[in-house]
């Protein structure tokens, strides 16, 4: 067994995650690694034991930046700690959510893509400490990330100080994975050469001045990652309809035969369409521009379906994981993991011709999309890097089952209740029902063809019946609206706890 980060710089910061904790300031603003994973999880659990002993001399609070979403061990431990005054760009983990939902924390939601020059342009708060995990940092400060890449090469360049977990559960093989190039901001902005998913433009490494490390904390912790559910009846009707319409699509000679790179978003029906491509024979070998990698990655792989994949991290259960350290040596030939300014990069996006995957809470009849707040207030998650591919994508999909909460929400309404996306960039509806492709249609055939193809048979009545009397009343006819009705499925919902009437 190779002993791991042993050279003089590490000697020389080493210390225990209580010290690193200590020295960070009560207040202020901190920058972490993590994009659903990645995140440093010894340093903030040994804050909050510090805060939790402090004998309430000042109170702690924290702005905290992250690339995406964290774990329990980032956002969970700080948020029981009511220690997260303000956060951005994106989470996802319960206490936090309820935090944010009863208005103790702000948050801002934003594309992934916005943040660095948010921070360069002094919009944020500057950052105070920048906290990285690791799996390795070489004496003149190259700091090799783990399995995320996130925003942390733009954290680690703006931080005042730098914190490095080195997290030895990593095998040290993830050298070599990352592609780190930062580009540069408006109005210097100068052209990203990449042109496929393979093309490298940067370095392994994210360069830090040594002076600037304050201090590398080790440890020994995996992420913690669910394992994925097996595709259910419903992702794997979503699945299909989403397959037959690529194959139509190359069919007119839209797509190419060796197909573009897909951007699949995360969770249970993202893995299900990747693992039906994995499984159809018409499929050839996929290349993947996207943010992260899951464990349908290997299904691909097994079927000899990946030709490459480009992500800003690996998110794998357990399972995965081992399968991953397997191989790591070779699959270096096959990933590559960019920080989220290149990953979600609207100009590389566009330029590739990006098969857009994302998922919608609900969807409108006229097809705009909510993927972030519950019956338009409650924040789910936050929209991610989904507006990012989707407005700069070939092809932009959006998947949702067609109901909810046992059929008590339909996930077609008259009008969504918060917009995330809007009619001009959501291309392609499917639900477990079926697809409607919005493409060149005017707002009332979209509504016939999303209601008719993709709502859920129980609701396709009132939806037409809403549309019918829509178009009776409605002072404009360009895309017909009641504003008295139209929120009457949420207010029934609300109501009744059912969309459904009596
Ligand atoms: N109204 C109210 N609740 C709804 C709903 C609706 N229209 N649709 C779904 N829900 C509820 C579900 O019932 C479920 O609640 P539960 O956990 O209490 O059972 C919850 O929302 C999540 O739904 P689920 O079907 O499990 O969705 P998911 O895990 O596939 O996630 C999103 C869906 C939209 C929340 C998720 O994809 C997301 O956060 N997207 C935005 C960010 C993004 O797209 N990133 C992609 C690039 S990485």
């Amino acid at each position: 067994m190779p002993i791991q980060n042993d050279n003089p710089l590490v000697r020389s910061k080493l210390m225990s995650a209580e010290d690193a904790a200590s020295l960070l300031p009560r207040t202020g603003t901190i920058a972490t690694s993590g994009f659903t994973n990645g995140h440093p999880k010894a340093i903030p659990a040994a804050l909050a034991r510090r805060i939790a002993s402090d004998g309430g001399e000042g109170e702690f609070g924290y702005n905290l930046y992250t690339g995406a979403s964290t774990g329990e061990e980032l956002d969970g431990v700080l948020a029981r700690a009511k220690a997260i005054r303000y956060r951005t760009p994106f989470m996802s983990t319960p206490d936090l959510r309820n935090q944010i939902n009863s208005g103790e924390v702000e948050f801002v939601d934003a594309h992934l893509s916005h943040l660095s020059s948010y921070i360069a342009h002094g919009i944020l708060d500057p950052i105070d400490a920048a906290i990285v995990e690791a799996v390795d940092v070489a004496s003149d400060g190259r700091i090799y990330l783990t399995t995320s890449s996130g925003m942390s090469p733009t954290f680690v360049a703006y931080a005042r100080e730098v914190f490095v977990e080195l997290n030895e559960a990593h095998p040290l093989e993830l050298k070599g994975y990352h592609d780190i190039f930062l580009p540069e901001l408006a109005p210097h902005g100068r052209p990203i050469h990449i042109t496929s998913v393979d093309d490298r433009i940067g370095v392994p490494y994210v360069s830090c001045d040594p002076g600037r490390i304050r201090g590398i904390v080790k440890t020994h912790r995996r992420d913690h990652v669910e394992p994925f559910r097996k595709p259910d009846a419903v992702s794997a009707a979503i699945a299909g309809h989403v397959l037959e319409f690529v194959r139509h699509e190359v069919a007119f000679g839209r797509i190419p035969k060796n197909l573009l790179p897909f951007q699949s978003g995360v969770g249970n029906v993202a893995n299900a369409v990747l693992a039906e491509m994995a499984a159809a024979d018409w499929v050839p070998p996929v290349r993947m521009y996207t943010e992260v990698l899951q464990d349908s990655v290997f299904d691909l792989l097994d079927a000899e379906k990946l030709e490459f994949a480009s992500t800003c991290a690996l998110t794998f259960s357990p399972a995965a994981e081992t399968r991953f350290h397997e191989s790591i040596s070779e699959l270096r030939r096959r990933f590559v993991i960019r920080p989220q300014e290149i990953s979600n990069n609207p100009e590389v996006i566009r330029r590739m011709g990006i098969i857009a995957m994302n998922t919608a809470l609900e969807v409108d009849i006229y097809g705009h999309v909510n993927s972030t707040h519950v019956m338009g207030s409650a924040m789910m998650n936050g929209i991610g890097g989904s507006g990012d591919f989707t407005r700069n994508a070939y092809i932009s999909i959006f998947l949702t089952p067609s109901t909810a909460k046992g059929g008590k929400i339909s996930a077609v309404v008259p009008m969504v209740s918060h917009v995330d996306h809007v009619e001009h960039s959501v291309q392609i509806v499917v639900t477990e029902q079926g697809l409607a492709d919005l493409r060149g249609l005017c707002p009332v055939r979209r509504a016939r063809a999303i209601i008719e193809n993709c709502a859920a048979p129980q609701y396709r009545d009132l939806l037409e019946e809403y549309l019918d009397h829509a178009i009776r009343v409605s002072k404009g006819g360009h895309m017909p609206h009641d504003l008295d009705r139209v929120f009457e499925l949420h207010r029934r919902y609300a109501d009744t706890g059912s969309m459904l009437p009596e």
